[in-house]
C-alpha cells in the first residue's frame, strides 16, 4: 500500500488556483468547507433553482451559477450524484477552462464511460472513504478521513500535485492517502455497497430479527439483539480487528459465533459475491445505475417505500421512542 501523508505534501499547487465545488450535497459541503478553512478560494457552483444556494452562503461560501463558478475555476471537483454525472459534465465542458483541472469523489463515473473528459484537462479522483457529516466533523476536531487517490489524465504535467494537495486541504492528508485507481476505487467500492456493508449486512439484520419474531421474541427484544448490537461490533472491529473483538467477548458469545456464523454464510456465499462482482466489474451495474436515473428512479422509489412498510421498523421506532424518553 502507497500511503501519503500531510508532511510529505506540497500545498503550493492550490496557491492562487480557485476551486469550484459543484453540488452543495453530502460531500460538497464539507469538501468547500473544509477548503475554505484551509485557506483555499472556493466557489460553490450551483443549478439556478438550487435550495443549497442560502445555506452554502449562510456558511460564508461564495455562490454562483454552475456555468460561472466552472468557468471562473482553474480546479472543478463534481459532487453531485454520480448517475447524472455525465449529463453534467457535457453541460458544463464549453465553460470549463483549457488546462483546468477535473476532480471527482468516486471512479464510477470516468472509469465506466459516463464521460470522457476533453484531453486538455487533468482528471484526479479524491474519495474520502466516509460520509460528508464525518469527513466534516472529523476535520473540525483536527483530524482526517483516509480517502483513496488517483490521476486518470495527466494533460498539464500537474494532475499528481493538484490531487494531493486537494486531499491535503480538505483534511484527509492527516490520516492519508492511499495511491489507487478510478477503477480500482469504483469497483470495491460498488462491490462493498452491492454485496457487503450496506447491501448484504441489513438483509442479514432483518432475516435475524424476522426468525426471532417468528420463533416467539418480542419485536423489540428482537431488535435490540439482532440490530441494536451492530453499533458495538462495529466500534470494536474498528478499535481492535476481527480477531480482536473475539477476544472481549464473552467465551459463550465467542463460541456462539464461530460455530453459528460460517453455518449462515456458507462458502458458497463467494460464488454469489463472485457473481455481483462480475456484474460490477463489467459495468452492467453501472448501466443499470444510470437507466434507473432516466426512468425516474422506480426501483428505488418502490424500495425505499418497502422497506418503510416492514415489521422491522416498527420495532425501530418503538426502541427510538423509548431511548428518548
Ligand atoms: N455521500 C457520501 O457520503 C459520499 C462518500 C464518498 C464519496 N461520495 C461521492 O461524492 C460525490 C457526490 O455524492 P453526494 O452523496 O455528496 O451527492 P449528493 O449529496 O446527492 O449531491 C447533491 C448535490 O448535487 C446537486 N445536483 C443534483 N443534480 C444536479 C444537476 N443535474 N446539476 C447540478 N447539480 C446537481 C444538488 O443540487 P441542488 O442543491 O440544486 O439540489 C446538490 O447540491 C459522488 O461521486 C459520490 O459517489 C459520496
Amino acid at each position: 500500500m502507497n500511503l501519503t501523508r500531510e508532511t510529505e505534501i506540497d500545498s503550493a499547487p492550490l496557491d492562487g488556483r480557485r476551486v469550484a465545488i459543484v453540488g452543495y450535497g453530502n460531500q460538497g459541503r464539507a469538501q468547500a468547507l473544509n477548503l475554505k478553512d484551509s485557506g483555499v478560494e472556493v466557489v460553490v457552483g450551483l443549478r439556478g433553482a438550487s435550495g443549497s444556494a442560502i445555506e452554502a452562503q449562510s456558511a460564508g461560501l461564495k455562490v454562483a451559477l454552475l456555468e460561472d463558478a466552472v468557468g471562473s475555476a482553474d480546479i472543478v471537483m463534481l459532487l453531485a450524484p454520480d448517475e447524472i454525472l455525465g449529463d453534467l459534465y457535457r453541460e458544463i465542458e464549453p465553460n470549463l477552462r483549457e488546462g483546468a483541472a477535473l476532480g471527482f469523489s468516486h471512479g464510477l463515473a470516468v472509469h465506466f464511460g459516463y464521460l470522457a473528459p476533453r484531453p486538455d484537462l487533468d482528471v484526479y479522483m479524491i474519495a474520502p472513504k466516509g460520509p460528508g457529516t464525518a469527513l466534516r466533523s472529523l476535520y473540525t476536531e483536527g483530524k482526517g478521513m483516509i480517502a483513496l487517490w488517483a490521476v486518470a489524465q495527466d494533460a498539464t504535467g500537474n494532475a499528481r500535485g493538484i490531487a494531493l494537495a486537494y486531499g491535503r486541504a480538505i483534511g484527509c492528508a492527516r490520516a492519508g492517502l492511499i495511491a489507487s485507481s478510478f477503477e480500482e476505487e469504483a469497483v470495491a467500492d460498488l462491490f462493498n455497497e452491492n454485496a457487503v456493508v450496506w447491501g448484504g449486512v441489513p438483509e442479514l439484520l432483518r432475516a435475524g430479527f424476522e426468525t426471532l419474531v417468528e420463533g416467539g421474541v418480542t419485536p423489540e427484544i428482537a431488535y435490540l439483539e439482532c440490530v441494536g448490537e451492530l453499533k458495538l461490533l462495529a466500534e470494536l472491529i474498528d478499535a481492535r480487528g476481527i480477531a480482536g473483538m473475539r477476544e472481549v467477548i464473552s467465551n459463550t458469545a465467542e463460541l456462539g459465533a464461530v460455530s453459528g456464523g460460517p453455518q449462515i454464510i456458507r462458502p458458497d456465499i463467494r460464488e454469489r459475491m463472485r457473481e455481483v462482482l462480475g456484474a460490477v466489474k463489467s459495468g452492467a451495474f453501472a448501466t443499470s445505475l444510470r437507466e434507473e436515473a432516466q426512468a425516474g428512479y422506480p426501483q428505488l422509489d418502490k424500495a425505499r417505500s418497502d422497506a418503510r412498510a416492514q415489521s422491522i421498523e416498527a420495532a425501530y421506532r418503538s426502541i427510538r421512542d423509548l431511548k428518548a424518553d
